[in-house]
């Protein structure tokens, strides 16, 4: 690890690499507020219980992944894992316990203690969207549908988007009892994990990915053939308001997802320009208690992770910043002590009036102080000596064609607006 690596699983975002965040933030906002869902900003930690109840104690990312830690006051806190359970914790403020819809986005950096590999960070970044406060398949197709309309505007294609239902609690009892009669039928060839889950949590078994507990899987009963003739016609509504739209998605009956407040309907992006993490996003309507209430929240969201998205932008070769270009910068050149007083005053006031200036420090040469304007990547420079200032004037060269010539002091400013709006 060079000396001031970053800790693993985390990473510095560089001013040269901002653009791209940028392009994805800015794409977010545009597309979702377009559905009328407001940013939500709630804390980047917690009290842990929030997780603890919210996600299950049983799953995985609060049983083995949270950052927690004691606030100094002896309570338990901890760095966030995902946003929707703040996201409800926040939203409990609100009328979205009495049926009063809420939308809301949030940008922001989640921590999860994996094991870092390619797309599997401990600080990243999820685009979230949740829906809250009513249920109703229209709105689950509307989530899922904005989702891609998102991933449409970031130009990526050759998703495949997975679908399945999750039944309501009621549901669950006879199926799992099902799946766990299947399962333990075979029980010697699944793994060490999976037969934990056999007693634990069935539906964990489902997506495993070791080979010898795939083969097994792949012939598993059908359960969501067992739910409530209520929970399998939302989730035929939820189909058919996607084909309404000529949304193209998979059925996956083996997709069950982590976290355990999902019901109905449950979904995932998946991208082959990723490797083995290849979720680029994942959502699903969901029932989630918070400490100390007896309600559940209820909602439909979903979240996908920002590295992900850039590295799938990266594999489809498209510009890292979408496009965006930083506004053009107007470097000022001095040459001698007067020259040096019109250069501080002149670069504030280009500043003040909303233009990128830039310049070197005093007394540099004038081959070091243009060395300086292409490092900004300047688009023209102004250059003064105090012979040009005694005359009224300044040179003003374009620096990406070359030309230069010289202007009165008082169309200056005019002159660089000309050039750099070209
Ligand atoms: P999730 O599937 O755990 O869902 O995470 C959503 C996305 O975050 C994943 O598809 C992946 O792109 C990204 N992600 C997750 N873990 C990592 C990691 N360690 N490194 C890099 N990227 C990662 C949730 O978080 C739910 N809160 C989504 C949701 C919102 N469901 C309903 N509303």
């Amino acid at each position: 690890m060079a000396k001031s690596a970053p800790l693993p699983g985390t990473s510095d975002i560089f001013p040269a690499e901002i653009g791209a965040w940028r392009f994805l933030e800015n794409t977010a906002r545009s597309v979702f507020e377009r559905y009328n869902y407001g940013e939500l900003r709630t804390p980047i930690f917690e009290a842990t219980e929030v997780f603890q109840r919210g996600l299950g104690d049983e799953t995985e990312v609060v049983q083995k992944e949270m950052y927690t830690f004691d606030d100094r006051g002896g309570r338990s806190c901890t760095l966030r894992p995902e946003g929707t359970a703040g996201a409800m914790r926040a939203l409990l403020n609100t009328d979205v316990l009495n049926g009063v819809e809420q939308r809301v986005f949030y940008i922001g950096p989640m921590f999860r203690g994996e094991r870092p590999a390619a797309g599997r960070r401990r600080q990243f970044h999820q685009v979230g969207v949740e829906n809250v406060g009513r249920v109703a398949p229209e709105l689950d197709a509307e989530t899922i549908a904005m989702l891609l309309g998102f991933l449409e505007e970031l130009g990526i294609t050759g998703a495949t988007l997975k679908l399945n239902t999750r039944g309501v609690a009621a549901d669950r009892p006879a199926a799992a009892e099902a799946l766990k009669a299947y399962f333990s039928k075979h029980i010697d060839l699944l793994c060490e994990d999976c037969r934990k889950r056999l007693q634990g949590n069935v539906w964990r078994i489902l997506d495993c990915k070791v080979e010898s507990c795939r083969n097994i899987i792949a012939d598993v009963p059908d359960y969501a053939g067992m739910f409530s003739e209520e929970s399998r016609a939302y989730f035929q509504k939820v189909c058919q308001y996607l084909d309404w739209l000529g949304i193209k998605y998979e059925i996956d009956p083996f997709l069950v997802r982590g976290l355990d407040y999902y019901v109905h309907t449950v979904f995932e992006i998946t991208h082959p320009g990723l490797g083995a993490q290849n979720a680029i996003a994942g959502g699903g309507r969901y029932e989630l208690t918070l400490p100390g209430e007896s309600k559940p929240v209820i909602g439909v969201g979903f979240a996908a992770g920002m590295e992900r998205l850039l590295m799938v932008r990266e594999a489809l070769n498209l510009p890292a910043d979408g496009g965006i270009q930083a506004p053009p910068c107007v470097f000022v050149a001095a040459l001698g002590e007067a020259a040096e007083e019109f250069k501080f005053k002149f670069t504030a006031s280009l500043r003040k009036q909303g233009i990128a200036a830039a310049s070197e420090l005093a007394g540099k040469s004038l081959k070091a102080q243009m060395r300086a304007a292409n490092r900004v990547n300047a688009a023209c420079a102004v250059i003064v000596g105090d012979d040009e200032l005694s005359r009224q004037v300044a040179v003003l060269r374009d620096l990406a064609g070359g030309e230069q010539k010289e202007v009165a002091l008082g169309e200056l400013e005019s002159e660089i607006k000309k050039l750099i709006n070209k």
